[in-house]
């Protein structure tokens, strides 16, 4: 496996690839991230994993700077999961210089996460065009976990006419169901143990919809459960799996999007579920 932090060294190294796959993540890997690599490998002769932790998709309060940095084991792992190329640039090869030129996602980048994280979307949809001109991969996989951040991208490569496809992944999850994410590791274990209820809470939600109860009231009722448990949410929503708008009666394939805190770390998780 070759570890490259340059764009030209990238281009050299994939001239003569027939096909790659990238799958971009910002590091500190954990077994989800692993699972897209075995995902895309049967795709593609060659397996990039870019690593870069990408300040522009930061808002001025998060977490950027405490964000966890572990090229060493991530490298470790990838090499183990079969990974050909880790591409781990320093934030100068990504951002030369005050990146003007940005990547406009549609309207829903303003809503759920994007509510809350304003510029979240543009700066992830900015840096994963640059990823993808950089590493030109034919495939591209990314996690159902960020559902939210799957549409955005997978809209992008539509109305951009990029030639990849997107593969998504469904969410690897703990044996007590929390979703894996690399912000598990901010959580004290008095939190790791409380962290799955955001899971019941949704798959609480779920079973109301199947019940054929109203989408907005199962919300009302699962997030009520968690906020009586000392978490602060910042919303419970239940949207069309396809598009993510606000689904009218018809509209059977749904997907239950959350986000809340529990103590100093915000937490996101969702459930697909079709009534
Ligand atoms: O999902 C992530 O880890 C990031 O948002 C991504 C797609 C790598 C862009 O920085």
């Amino acid at each position: 496996m070759d570890i490259i932090h340059t764009i030209s060294d990238l281009r050299r190294r994939l001239n003569a690839e027939p096909t790659v796959a990238l799958v971009p993540t910002m590091g500190h890997l954990h077994d989800g991230h692993i699972d897209l690599i075995r995902l895309a490998k049967p795709h593609a002769a060659c397996l990039v994993a870019s690593i870069f932790v990408n300040r522009l998709q930061f808002g001025p309060q998060e977490d950027y700077s405490r964000y966890p940095r572990t090229l060493a084991e991530d490298c470790e792992r990838l090499k183990q999961a079969g990974c050909s190329v880790v591409f781990a640039p320093v934030e100068n090869e990504i951002y030369p210089e005050t990146q003007t030129v940005t990547v406009e996602p549609s309207a829903l980048q303003h809503e759920l996460e994007g509510a809350f994280r304003p510029g979240h979307f543009r700066g992830v949809a900015t840096v994963v065009l640059k990823l993808f001109n950089m590493v030109q991969p034919q495939l591209a996989i990314f996690g159902k976990k960020d559902y939210q951040q799957y549409l955005v991208l997978r809209e992008m490569v539509q109305q951009l006419a990029l030639p990849i496809t997107i593969i998504p992944a469904e969410t690897v999850r703990a044996a007590d169901g929390l979703a894996l994410s690399s912000r598990n590791s901010y959580l004290s274990a008095e939190e790791r143990a409380e962290a799955p209820e955001l899971y019941r809470a949704l798959q609480f939600i779920a079973e109301c919809i199947r019940r054929g109860e109203s989408p907005e009231e199962s919300c009302q009722r699962g997030q009520q459960r968690l906020d009586s448990r000392h978490w602060t949410t910042d919303y419970f929503s239940v949207r069309s799996a396809r598009d993510l708008r606000v689904p009218t009666p018809h509209v059977r394939e749904l997907v239950i999007l959350a986000a809340s805190r529990l103590g100093r770390t915000r937490l996101i998780d969702n459930l697909e579920v079709t009534r």
